[in-house]
């Protein structure tokens, strides 16, 4: 079919060196031929976070590899490509400029269209790629790197209402885990103990829900948290196990009832203009979190909205969601070419107020 289109994916803006094949056919389920993530999690751990010369390196060296490995595993030659599609930011310059530069050169090679793509639009677009959600949708995007409530209008048209002023959720269970001596990364660990703790025990606040608005604040919840260890240390000399446990679940249940709150809240503007199909979609590792995870569905549920989560794999970085954005904007008339810049903040939705800070993966937006 004249239409169909085969691309490939190269993401590189933060500690993941991705390539992946997303093949589609109109009218069909978009197909991921493959998808090759290497984590950087090794190479960093000795650091307490990225480092960025250390990641723009690895990236530089693995780039080339991880593309031949998603080439062979869709068995698909650059011939056979309809175009190539790059993370051109945001993120951490030096890996975003490895993935642009490697895709200018195979695109001249190869004399393929080229597309550059916003990491946030490859997470934002996700649920079209392995559900087919149909536009507008709601889409809370929680990672370690990223916080933020969009509403996704079409492949370039993200309105976005709100997000985290400070720390991203995933970092507040990372420096929480540090804390309290859990392994990282943090969320899992904190989890498990927060499964075996009472959540009433302490009580934690809850930043930013008396004011109106969407905005989240997660760093406070971590200042706080300190205190609560500190004030058992001096207290009793330690920490036993159940004030761990308790601990992890005040946290995790502050952080839960934050976002489930903004959620709602953030529905309620999208639902007034009345949408077809109305749905709220998650992205990102904090999305695997499950009392996050069912907190979020009982307030679609209240709200008459369906509730997609794309699995794990793709709702955390990947290449396979580059491809796919990539193949929007092109079916959307976007094309680049040897023009296209690296750029370490990229807000997709320029009229909204600009975030403040960086991550710990780079800039927020
Ligand atoms: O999306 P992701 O893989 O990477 C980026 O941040 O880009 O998200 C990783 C973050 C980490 O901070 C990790 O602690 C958090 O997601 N995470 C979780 C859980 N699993 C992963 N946070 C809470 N609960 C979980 N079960
Ligand atoms: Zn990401």
């Amino acid at each position: 079919m004249a239409d169909t289109l085969t691309f490939l994916g190269i993401e590189s803006s933060c500690d993941d060196t991705a390539a992946a094949v997303v093949r589609h056919v109109p009218g069909q389920m978009p197909q991921i031929l493959s998808s090759v993530v290497e984590g950087q999690t090794a190479l960093h751990a000795d650091f307490g976070g990225v480092v960025p010369e250390i990641a723009a390196r690895a990236h530089a060296e693995r780039l080339d590899h991880c593309v031949e490995q998603a080439l062979t595993e869709a068995g698909v030659a650059l011939a056979d490509l309809s175009a190539i599609a790059v993370t051109a930011g945001p993120g951490l310059i030096g890996g975003v400029l490895s993935g642009v530069m490697l895709a200018k050169g195979l695109a001249t090679g190869a004399r393929l269209p080229l597309v550059g793509v916003n990491h946030l639009a490859g997470h934002g677009l996700t649920p079209r790629l392995t559900d087919q959600l149909p536009f507008p949708y709601l889409m809370l995007l929680v990672s370690g790197g990223h916080c933020q409530f969009l509403i996704v209008r079409g492949p370039e048209q993200f309105q976005r209402l709100g997000g985290t002023i400070d720390d991203a959720p995933g970092e507040a269970f990372d420096k929480t885990a540090k804390l309290l001596g859990l392994p990282q990364p943090g969320g899992p660990a904190v989890q498990a103990e927060a499964a075996l703790g009472n959540a009433k025990r302490f009580t934690f606040p809850r930043p930013l829900l008396d004011r109106p608005g969407y905005d989240m604040s997660f760093s406070g919840l971590k200042t706080a948290l300190l205190r609560a260890r500190d004030a058992l240390i001096a207290e009793k000399g330690g920490l036993t196990v159940q004030d761990r446990r308790d601990l992890c679940a005040g946290f995790q249940r502050a952080v839960a009832e934050v976002l489930a709150e903004k959620t709602r809240r953030a529905l309620a503007v999208y639902l007034a203009d009345a949408p077809a199909e109305p749905a709220l979609a998650v992205a990102g590792g904090v999305a695997a979190n499950s009392l996050i995870r069912a907190m979020l569905e009982t307030v679609s549920a209240q709200n008459g909205v369906r509730f997609v989560a794309p699995p794990l794999r793709l709702c955390t970085d990947n290449a396979a969601m580059i491809a796919w954005a990539g193949i929007e904007r092109f079916r959307d008339g976007a094309r680049d070419d040897m023009s296209l810049v690296a750029r370490p903040r990229w807000p997709l939705d320029a009229t909204a107020a600009p975030m403040i800070g960086s991550g710990k993966k780079g800039a927020k937006a």
